[in-house]
């Protein structure tokens, strides 16, 4: 477990270095709120929104590129959410390397890169090892939810996911995601506007 870290409970970003073996988030928020993770949150919309309509949550943004990181950021500073930390790295290796055993209660996974090259399929996000590392961190009942525009790998990751013994497939989205409605990413509302069918699902750890 991390030492309590005053910074780390303090400054919205934190850094892989400021980790120790696995993340304490009640230190980290200095509550023991549930937390949920966005990996791949671009300019931040989904985590905002959802910071700003939840308090009583704690919300992680990962992000890896820094002009997106940056504004996400900056962002978040100026609406003074203080459930929200964000972290510039890749969220692959946050989750696997310093997550704990039943530790979220949701992972937010919205128009992740589509590697449409077949060469390129394999640095794709969602794939079975990464899939093992979210059931493990995953508390009883926590949930996954993705959404794509690309046909192609939301078929490839719903086999994946479907395969998982310890994972259901949801009839509806999770509640807080529901609640938010359409429009919840920036590339969700680029997409709707271009009428691009988007495909979506929810999952639920047994
Ligand atoms: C297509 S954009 C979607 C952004 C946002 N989710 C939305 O819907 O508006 C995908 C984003 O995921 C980020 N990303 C991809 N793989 C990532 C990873 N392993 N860790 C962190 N960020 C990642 C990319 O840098 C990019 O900003």
């Amino acid at each position: 477990m991390t030492e309590r870290t005053p910074h780390l409970a303090e400054s919205i970003e934190f850094r892989i270095s400021d980790l120790g073996v696995s993340i304490d988030w009640s230190s980290m928020f200095g509550n023991e709120n549930p937390v949920e993770v966005e990996i791949g949150c671009g300019k931040g919309r989904f985590t905002i929104t959802s910071a700003e309509t939840f308090h009583d949550v704690n919300y992680v943004g990962i992000e890896r590129a820094p002009h997106y990181f940056r504004l996400m950021k900056e962002r978040v500073a100026k609406r003074g959410l203080g459930n929200v930390r964000l972290l510039m790295d890749d969220g692959g290796y946050l989750v696997e390397k310093f997550i704990a055993d039943q530790s979220v209660s949701a992972y937010h996974i919205y128009f992740p890169d589509p590697w449409p090259k077949k060469r390129h399929r394999k640095r794709r996000l969602i794939k079975p090892v990464f899939i093992d590392q979210v059931v493990r961190t995953l508390i009883e009942g926590g949930t996954l939810d993705i959404a794509t525009d690309y046909e192609q790998y939301f078929d490839e990751a719903t086999e994946f996911l479907n395969g998982t013994a310890a994972l259901k497939k949801m009839d509806m989205l999770p509640e807080r995601v529901r609640t938010l409605g359409t429009g919840m990413t920036n590339f969700e509302v680029k997409y709707v506007a271009e009428g691009r069918e988007i495909y979506r699902a929810g999952y639920q750890r047994r």
